[in-house]
């Protein structure tokens, strides 16, 4: 049976037990509303490890103060449900009081910022987001001292993010990152996929579409500063706000000369009404 707890005291304590027992302990964290993304996730962490944490945290540091904090969907339940279904053993959310004890005291809170990658991109368009992202999931990585925590591409700059993070603060913890879960249309799943009506979700599929195009084009070889301005072009004419559409390198999220022999990555952030959606794919 899959525990749910709320408190530091809790989760220490099944931590402690798994310990003594050798178990090797797997963390992936959440904002929850889980969807198959996420159990793609939690099912690599249960193949990898003998005991999986699963976090679920809609964490406000990660919020700009005009973004969907408040209504983000909170379905701790049916969260649970799938959680015990797919051989999560312990189910860890907090309360924004217990991961924020200094800010709950009235105090300034510590902020773990990664400098360089967390201005650019989305860090851009949503300044301050990745100092939210950097410094809850290095309270949970200190919370939980998992032997692996895992982490999706669909949040492909998120990714390089903690792993920087981690190497450069020597956390004792390996990463895995798992391949984006995409709808049979190539959209690539997210909570907040639920926000847009039926048509914009047909829609919305183009974003998967317009990063093939992209692919295939600079495999061609077309200049990337051509591609990238006739998708944002493509995107803009069927109904999208374009935050950025972006070839970069696939390690560091540099701009590359054309010469440049290094893997590529095509990365898109673009709105639809209000809702923000993002992908990326390998080249
Ligand atoms: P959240 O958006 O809930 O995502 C949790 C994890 O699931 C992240 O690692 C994300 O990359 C992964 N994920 C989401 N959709 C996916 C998909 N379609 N395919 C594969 N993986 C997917 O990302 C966050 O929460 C937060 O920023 C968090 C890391 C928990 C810190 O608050």
């Amino acid at each position: 049976m899959m525990r749910r707890v709320t408190t530091i005291a809790e989760l220490r304590d099944q931590l402690r037990r798994w310990r003594q027992a050798d178990q090797h302990i797997a963390l992936v964290p959440t904002m929850g509303n889980l969807h198959a993304g996420h159990y793609a996730l939690v099912d690599a962490a249960v193949a990898s490890a003998d005991q999986v944490v699963v976090s679920v945290f809609v964490n406000p540091t990660q919020f700009g103060p005009k973004e969907d904090f408040a209504r983000y969907p909170r379905t701790l339940d049916a969260d649970a449900e799938g959680l015990q279904q797919h051989g999560c053993g312990l189910m860890f959310c907090p309360d924004v009081a217990t991961m924020y004890p200094a800010a709950a005291l009235g105090q300034a809170s510590v902020n773990v910022q990664v400098p360089g990658l967390s201005e650019i991109l989305c860090g851009q368009s949503r300044p301050g987001h990745f100092d939210g992202v950097t410094t809850v999931v290095t309270k949970l990585l200190n919370l939980v001292q998992p032997d692996l925590a895992l982490f999706g591409q669909k949040d492909y700059q998120q990714w390089l993010l903690i792993r920087q993070l981690v190497s450069d603060l020597h956390l004792p913890v390996a990463l895995q990152r798992v391949a984006t879960v995409r709808a049979a249309s190539g959209l690539a799943l997210s909570s907040r996929n639920q926000y847009l009506s039926a048509a914009e979700r047909e829609t919305a599929a183009e974003i998967f579409r317009t990063l093939e195009t992209m692919r295939a084009a600079v495999a061609s070889g077309r200049p990337s500063a051509l591609v990238e301005m006739a998708a944002a072009e493509r995107l803009q004419a069927i109904g999208f706000q374009v935050d950025y559409v972006a070839i970069r390198s696939a390690d560091r999220l540099q701009v590359l000369p054309e010469t440049a022999s290094e893997p590529l990555i095509g990365l898109i952030a673009a709105r639809l009404g209000a809702t923000r959606l993002i992908d990326n794919l390998l080249f």
